[in-house]
């Protein structure tokens, strides 16, 4: 049987919690219309453990939903926004288990896709570079990606050394806004005078836009929401 690649699924932290309190709130609805005697406001109690539960596992199932399918959506809606000609050398940032890099990868020739991240469990579940390199081998791209560990608010690369950047829910996992700041400011040190950068993200996208606007970049736009994983996700593009 062939192999296919793992993508990975998102934020295992939040679905795990948001799955344990759902089954506590439908365990204490079950315990309470068996152990109590059946008074209206028992009933009412009960029902309104099943609804919390039913809340509970919305988010989970959104994460699901956006993990296995709409991020696949929101990654080609990524590169019809950011066409490639194929010599360019890219940068993902929080790359994860490779989605964005992989499908740059697939649109170069001579170019190069430089994958980072820390490969941090919290972010992605079974995140780790080897589970990385193993999609990338499975999708014949190995020539074409250099996988490095390292920190995005302190890009191990020097200064003007990509034609792109790329950067797919990463980094809003950084909650800090001085976090957040360091590593737009790493983004603007490393593209070329003239390259692009094309980030997806949630909450604090609309931010990114405003740093590009402030920081001289020109045709700064910001695309969506998109509903990939129940919140909103923007894509936000802009040139150096
Ligand atoms: C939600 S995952 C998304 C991964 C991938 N871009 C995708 O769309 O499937 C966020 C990624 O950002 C990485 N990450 C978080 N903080 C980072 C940091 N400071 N530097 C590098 N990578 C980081 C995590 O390890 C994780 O792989």
């Amino acid at each position: 049987m062939t192999q296919k690649p793992n993508y990975g699924i998102d934020a295992p932290a939040i679905i795990k919690k948001y799955t344990i309190f759902g089954l506590m709130n439908i365990l204490a609805g079950i315990l309470i219309s068996i152990y109590t005697p059946q008074h209206w406001w028992w009933i009412v109690l009960t029902i309104g453990f099943y609804i919390s539960s039913l809340f509970c596992f919305f988010p989970v199932l959104t994460i699901l939903w956006g993990s296995l399918f709409f991020k696949f959506r929101e990654r080609d809606w990524l590169f019809q926004n950011l066409p490639l000609s194929g010599d360019e050398k890219v940068l993902d940032l929080g790359c994860g288990h490779g989605l964005l890099s992989i499908a740059a990868a697939k649109k170069l020739t001579t170019g190069k896709v430089y994958s980072l991240d820390l490969w941090i469990q919290a972010d992605q579940a079974f995140n780790s570079s080897e589970a990385t390199q193993k999609n990338i081998d499975l999708e014949n791209v190995s020539h074409k990606i250099e996988i490095h560990n390292g920190d995005m608010r302190q890009i191990p690369f020097a200064n003007e050394s990509f034609d792109v950047i790329v950067s797919s829910w990463a980094i809003h996992n950084l909650r800090k806004k001085e976090d957040r700041d360091s590593v737009l400011m790493e983004i603007k040190r490393v593209l070329k005078p003239g390259g692009r950068v094309a980030i997806l993200d949630i909450e604090f996208a609309p931010t990114y836009a405003n740093f590009f606007f402030t920081h001289g970049f020109s045709e700064v736009q910001r695309l969506g929401p998109r509903r990939t994983f129940g919140n909103k996700t923007y894509l936000v593009i802009s040139t150096k």
